[in-house]
């Protein structure tokens, strides 16, 4: 291997975000950015770096898809009884990252997560392709399993059991996070990079810019 890791660097040169040009409401600069992020055909621009911090107070994190995102907040599904799952349990405070890095941007987003509802939660599981609300049924997720066989076993027994109406599985569902707290990146060249931080004061989306 003659590639030295430290040697590796890139200089940020497609864009800029300027106060003047960035939306007051960070909901609607994230809303701008993912479509742009969409249109530029950058790979997954829904998938989303999701931490968490258990209650032993170490972070993990994983990557999951949004799946809707208004005034509410940001919202993305999975097992409830998963690693994630447990640790949202413990400690309700997570954060959000996209990376689109054909666009040399990224957005973090931070908050308190709840559960999406019930409707809400059947609406979208509802929606999901066959094989993938068995798949529900037949992961379960984070925990240890003998081999692979048992996921194959368990979708041939759900997917006898339920046919082709498998309910929605009382440990999967949605959650949304509320932000309060939102930053754009947008590299810049020689390391100066842009970077505006909305936070919640009074109510009102307050916009610094941070140092890089
Ligand atoms: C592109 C991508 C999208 C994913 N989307 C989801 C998702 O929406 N929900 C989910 O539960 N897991 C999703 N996963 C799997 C998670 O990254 C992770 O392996 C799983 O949720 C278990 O995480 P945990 O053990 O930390 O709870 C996705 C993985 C990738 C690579």
């Amino acid at each position: 291997m003659s590639t030295n890791i430290a040697d590796l660097r890139k200089s940020y040169e497609k864009a800029e975000l300027s106060e003047d040009a960035s939306h007051a409401d960070p909901l609607q600069q994230f809303d701008r950015w993912l479509k742009e992020a969409i249109a530029a055909e950058v790979p997954e621009p829904n998938a989303m770096t999701l931490a968490t911090v258990g209650s032993d107070l170490r972070p993990s994190t994983r990557i999951v898809l949004i799946k809707g995102y208004d005034a509410r907040g940001i919202v993305w599904y999975t097992n409830y009884q998963s690693r994630k799952g447990r640790e949202l349990a413990g400690n309700p405070f997570a954060a959000l990252q996209f990376h689109w890095v054909e666009l040399e941007r990224v957005v973090r987003i931070e908050g308190r997560v709840e559960f999406t509802s019930a409707e809400e939660s059947d609406a979208y599981f509802h929606s999901r392709p066959l094989d993938s609300r068995i798949g529900a049924w037949a992961s379960p997720q984070s925990e240890v399993i003998e081999g692979r066989s048992v996921l194959v076993a368990n979708a041939a027994k759900y997917g006898a059991q339920f046919l082709l109406k498998p309910p929605r599985p009382p440990h999967w569902g949605g959650y949304r996070l509320v932000p309060d707290n939102w930053q754009f990146w947008q590299g810049r060249k020689s390391r100066l990079h842009d970077r505006l931080r909305y936070r919640l004061e009074d109510g009102d989306w307050v916009r610094e810019r941070l140092a890089p």
